[in-house]
């Protein structure tokens, strides 16, 4: 009775505020967030291997290790990374990994705590997941005379480093040492590392080895979103923008304020269309599913437009429903940042992203047999 009260009272005081400020769960509720992917673990070699304990001796009292790998000239040589394993960590147990990938100028340690992802109780499959954040190399800077860590896909990047082969190699190294589940690998970035998160999702021989992706505030330049973007099956993307960011505008741009046309970037709406279309779900769209092995636990069925809901204050989703959906979150009124209420990222928003929205998308999702 009194949670029935407490219903007609949220629905009243819900109507009477004005259209942008609504906020239902209902969409959520009804398709926007499907089940939990069913798809079996896939163990990696690090569940078995006789290696692993002294891998995981590198870890501190707080479950951290910041390591290097020593890698090729082009991919980056020296390459460092931050890991974080969950509390409760097993050794033989399968668990969700997921990479975080940082903003131009910044590095592991901010990623992880604008983030959230080390935080405890963050789960998926019912287990603990392994969170890295892995750094970029430095790069000229946007004058070209600095040097300041980025990621592959900027005009800021570091010339010559492959970093989609940095990232295959890092996901080849952690499988190897860590009891990982290859069915659950995530990826997920902020800025420079939310294009680079893109970039991942439009390249196939990666787009292949993550089962869904989230660029937030992504700087989505033409080498982090090339216009022949082909992943080579649909791909699960959330993705989040606020109105109010002026280092990538929403609205897209044609140059930077200097007239720099390579930092150009998209329209976001027209960006997350793309993608809709590329997955074969949303308005005007063929209804084929495109390749792919994700796995859902039952067949979402195609949507011939998306659901627009207001699961948070200020905060509009638009979701183009279909096998591999495209969520948008469009955020009134916040900058350049990774949402949250805390604003360590400088925006302050009412929701976490990343426990209110990120993770629980990425559990609908994993890779499997199609
Ligand atoms: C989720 O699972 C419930 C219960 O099994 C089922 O009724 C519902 O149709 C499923 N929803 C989707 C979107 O698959
Ligand atoms: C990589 O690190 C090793 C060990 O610290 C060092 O000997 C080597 O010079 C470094 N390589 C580069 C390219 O910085
Ligand atoms: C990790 O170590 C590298 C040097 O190997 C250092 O540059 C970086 O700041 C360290 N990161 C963290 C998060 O401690
Ligand atoms: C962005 O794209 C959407 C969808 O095509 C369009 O409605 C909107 O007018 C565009 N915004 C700008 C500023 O061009
Ligand atoms: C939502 O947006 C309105 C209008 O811009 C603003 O006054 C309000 O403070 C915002 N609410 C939150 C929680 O950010
Ligand atoms: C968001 O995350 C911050 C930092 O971890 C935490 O203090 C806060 O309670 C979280 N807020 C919500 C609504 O979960
Ligand atoms: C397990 O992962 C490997 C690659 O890591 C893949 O080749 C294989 O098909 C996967 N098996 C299942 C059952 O998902």
């Amino acid at each position: 009775m009194r949670s029935l009260l407490f219903l007609a009272f949220a629905i009243c005081s819900a109507n009477a505020l004005p259209t942008a400020r609504r906020f239902s769960r209902k969409a959520d509720a009804v398709s926007v967030n499907p089940n939990l992917s069913t798809a079996p673990s896939n163990a990696t070699a690090g569940c078995s291997s006789s290696s692993a304990s002294d891998f995981l001796s590198q870890f501190s009292s707080t479950n951290h290790a910041n390591l290097t790998l020593a890698l090729s000239p082009s991919l980056g040589g020296n390459r460092t990374f931050l890991v974080h394993l969950p509390q409760n960590y097993y050794a033989s147990t399968p668990h969700a990994l997921v990479l975080s990938f940082h903003g131009f100028k910044s590095a592991a340690l901010k990623q992880e705590s604008i983030t959230g992802f080390s935080e405890p109780g963050v789960l998926i499959n019912g287990k603990g997941l392994v969170a890295v954040y892995p750094e970029g190399q430095f790069g000229p800077g946007k004058n070209g005379d600095e040097s300041i860590r980025a990621w592959q896909g900027a005009p800021y990047s570091p010339p010559g480093v492959d970093d989609i082969g940095f990232t295959q190699a890092l996901l080849a190294h952690l499988s190897d040492n860590l009891c990982l589940d290859s069915n659950r690998f995530y990826a997920s970035g902020k800025s420079n590392g939310g294009g680079f998160t893109n970039l991942l999702a439009c390249t196939p021989s990666t787009a292949s080895l993550f089962a869904a992706f989230a660029p937030v505030s992504a700087a989505l330049y033409a080498g982090a979103n090339p216009a022949d973007c082909a992943p080579g099956r649909s791909v699960p993307i959330i993705n989040f923008h606020g109105l109010a960011d002026t280092v990538i505008p929403f609205d897209g741009r044609d140059a930077d304020k200097e007239g720099r046309t390579e930092y150009a970037t998209p329209n976001i709406t027209q960006y997350r269309e793309a993608w809709a279309a590329r997955n074969g779900c949303g308005a005007g769209t063929s209804s084929t599913k495109v390749g792919g092995r994700v796995k859902l636990s039952s067949h979402i069925a195609l949507n011939q437009a998306p659901l627009i809901s207001h699961p948070h204050e200020n905060t509009t989703l638009k979701a183009f429903t279909c096998d591999s959906q495209v969520n948008g979150f469009t955020v009134d009124g916040l900058g350049h940042s990774w949402p949250g209420t805390a604003g360590l990222d400088g925006g302050v928003t009412t929701f976490n992203a990343t426990t209110a929205n990120i993770v629980p998308f990425f559990e609908t999702y994993a890779l499997g047999d199609s």
